[in-house]
């Protein structure tokens, strides 16, 4: 029977433990922790009504290794579902290298006081990874994870190369606050505000934050919406293990309403991620400012239509060009009606627990550090479709990819 150990009991942390206890047949025994206990014990009360099992909750602090490799042996668990923020990334890492344990995050690490993420601090891991004969998984929820899945199987069956690679991630959905961000604020804003980078003819490219934009269809009658050419995690695996891309973008939608409260957020400097005192107390703007803010997971209630994320991706076939456009559209209410959740961390774990079924029971459990995009992508792209997040392709013209125009 298989133990997992889920740590972070947030938006995504409630998705990962609804959706890995219906499936009991690969997660026998499920622990959530977190900071907070309070918050494990409600989403275990909501499991347990919503699907009948009971799983274990504790109190723990993922920045302490020995801490977190003592509840790890406490429970047996094999594998640990990191689903805290990306600044216990390593920590974690560390803790399951301690206790003799697999490993898996959605997020690449990013120091705290720095707000710049990159995959070589967990890549520095490999040799040890490998030594101890454990797996770490890295990226596997959305964008990261659904979205380098999808290049890894589209350069299996419909490239011989791919050429380039534009990740378009759609929010439909209006959840009826003045600001709200949909997943963790303090991370969000610290993605959105960060310099532009993408990747062309073989290096990064900076440029302002979002100085590009354009408009852009989804299919299915999802919308249109204002995508912004942002920088993205992804990016930095994708180019490494496909070498022959050329050129690699993510854009995300962003509303009128919520770039105008960025801006003003940004300019009176709640933004700020360095210490400011206030009335004799060190706070960090950025902080104060999530504790202000709606929590993420309480949107599930109140947030409306869907969000559409796919690839266009560009390359080869037998010597022709081809384009192709790969998706999924998820509808808000139906996942707040299935576990409790918005679409955000919906799609997020659900490719969180079907990345942890892979290392559990698929082929995927590799000594060493690997990114989603190394494993092969067909169980994954299965299981996609099964458990909640269906996904389609269609062919698409060389002037539709370069226009994005895939409606
Ligand atoms: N790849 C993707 O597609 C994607 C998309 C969205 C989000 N994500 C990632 O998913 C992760 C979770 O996001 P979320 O929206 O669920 O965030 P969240 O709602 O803020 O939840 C984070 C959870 O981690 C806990 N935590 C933080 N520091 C901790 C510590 N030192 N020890 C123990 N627990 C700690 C928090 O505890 P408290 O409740 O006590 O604060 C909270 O329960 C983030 O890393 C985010 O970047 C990935």
């Amino acid at each position: 029977m298989n133990k997992v150990l889920i740590i972070g009991a947030g938006g995504v942390g409630s998705v990962v433990a609804h959706k890995c206890a219906m499936v009991p047949e690969v997660f026998g025994e499920i622990t959530l922790a977190s900071r907070t206990l309070s918050k494990c014990d409600a989403i275990a009360a909501e499991v347990l009504q919503r699907t009948g099992r009971t799983i274990g909750t504790a109190k723990v602090d993922a920045d302490n290794a020995e801490e977190t490799a003592a509840l790890i042996r406490k429970t047996g668990a094999t594998l640990l579902i990191n689903v805290a923020l990306p600044y216990q990334d390593l920590n974690l890492m560390d803790a399951c290298l301690l206790a003799g344990c697999d490993y898996m995050d959605t997020a690449n690490y990013e120091p705290l006081d720095v707000a710049k993420f990159e995959y070589s601090w967990q890549w520095a891991y490999q040799e040890r990874f490998q030594n101890a004969g454990l797996s770490a998984l890295l990226g596997s929820g959305f964008d990261p994870g659904v979205t380098n899945v999808f290049t890894a199987w589209a350069l299996k069956h419909h490239f011989d190369e791919i050429h380039t690679l534009d990740i378009i991630d759609v929010n439909g959905g209006n959840h009826g606050k003045a600001f709200a961000t949909n997943f963790n604020p303090e991370i969000n804003i610290r993605e959105v505000t960060a310099e532009c980078r993408h990747f062309e003819n073989g290096g990064f490219v900076e440029t302002a934050p979002m100085s590009l934009h354009q408009a852009f269809t989804c299919p299915d009658g999802v919308g249109t919406y204002e995508i912004y050419r942002m920088y993205h995690e992804e990016l930095e695996s994708l180019v490494k293990h496909i070498p022959t891309l050329q050129r690699a973008q993510f854009w995300m939608s962003f509303s009128p309403n919520y770039l105008k409260h960025l801006e003003v957020l940004q300019n009176v400097g709640m933004t700020r991620i360095d210490p400011v005192m206030y009335q004799g107390v060190e706070i960090v703007p950025l902080q104060f400012l999530k504790a202000v803010l709606p929590n993420p997971s309480d949107l599930g209630e109140t947030t409306k239509g869907r969000t559409c994320i796919g690839n266009v991706i560009t390359g080869v076939k037998n010597g022709a060009p081809k384009a192709i456009y790969i998706y999924n559209i998820c509808d808000h209410e139906a996942c707040f009606a299935e576990v409790g959740s918005q679409a955000i961390s919906y799609t997020t774990g659900v490719p969180a627990m079907i990345g942890a079924k892979q290392l559990l029971t698929g082929d995927w459990r590799k000594s060493g550090v690997w990114n989603i995009e190394q494993h092969d992508p067909d169980a994954f792209m299965a299981d996609l479709n099964e458990h909640g997040l269906p996904w389609k392709v269609i062919e698409l013209t060389q002037e539709q990819a370069a226009g994005f125009h895939v409606a």
